[in-house]
């Protein structure tokens, strides 16, 4: 797949001391995008950061700021988030009320729409919606921390929902997130995805090589 292939590190995993310097480290690595976990202690049981630290990174880079809400309610903060700079808006269909009313309204705000489904969230709560958003986020972790071992079980539906987009020839992402390694990343990649998220394989393996670690995985 070469080039077609996008990496997008979490920075969960990166020193939250030295956030700036370690995005601004990330695009010299050569990432393609920026994947932000965003925690609310609610919808997940972690807490990380919000609009004002993206708003503070969103000057330091150009590249993509691939947001991953994982918070409930979405709707009252998607302003708040594409005001700070996220590019690509992704939200969990449990976490809101009406799916379509949320995408509508990271549209209006001219962003990227994403859904992410976690491990045991089906493949019919994102099918009605794919014609209207830009990315699907499969999660091969549960939500809510980094370093976590990545479940096989989710290549599946990683599958099923890439059949699912190349039947109705829309143009959609397919992006994988939670313990993708070295050797896992071509079983995601053979299963169609075409973004690969990865926080603790790109900040510890080769003793923390981002550069290394984001062609191992782009090209493996
Ligand atoms: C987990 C996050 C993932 C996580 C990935 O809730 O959505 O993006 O940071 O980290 P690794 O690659 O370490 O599983
Ligand atoms: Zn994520």
């Amino acid at each position: 797949m070469g080039s077609l292939i996008k990496i997008s590190p979490s920075v969960l995993s990166a020193d939250f001391s030295k956030l700036g310097e370690e995005v601004v480290s990330l695009e010299k690595a050569g990432a393609d995008y920026i994947h932000i976990d965003v925690m609310d202690g609610h919808f997940v049981p972690n807490l990380t950061i919000g609009p004002e630290v993206i708003k503070k990174l969103r000057p330091l880079t150009k590249k993509i700021f691939d947001v991953h809400l994982m918070i409930s309610p979405v709707d009252n903060f998607v302003k708040d988030f594409a005001n700070a700079g996220a590019d690509i808006i992704t939200f969990h269909p449990e976490a809101t009320p009406d799916v379509s009313k949320t995408i509508k309204l990271i549209k209006e705000h001219n962003k990227k729409v994403g859904i992410s489904l976690k491990p045991k969230s089906k493949i019919d709560l994102i099918k009605d919606h794919l014609n209207q958003i830009d990315l699907v986020l499969i999660m091969s972790v549960e939500p809510g921390f980094g370093g976590q071992k990545f479940m096989p079980e989710v290549l599946e539906k990683t599958k099923a929902v890439r059949e699912l987009i190349d039947k109705n020839n829309l143009n959609v992402d397919v992006e994988i997130d939670g313990g993708i390694n070295f050797e896992n990343c071509s079983k995601a990649k053979n299963a169609g995805a075409n973004i690969l998220v990865s926080g603790s394989t790109i900040f510890k393996e080769n003793k923390g090589d981002l550069k290394r670690n984001i062609e191992i995985l782009r090209n493996n």
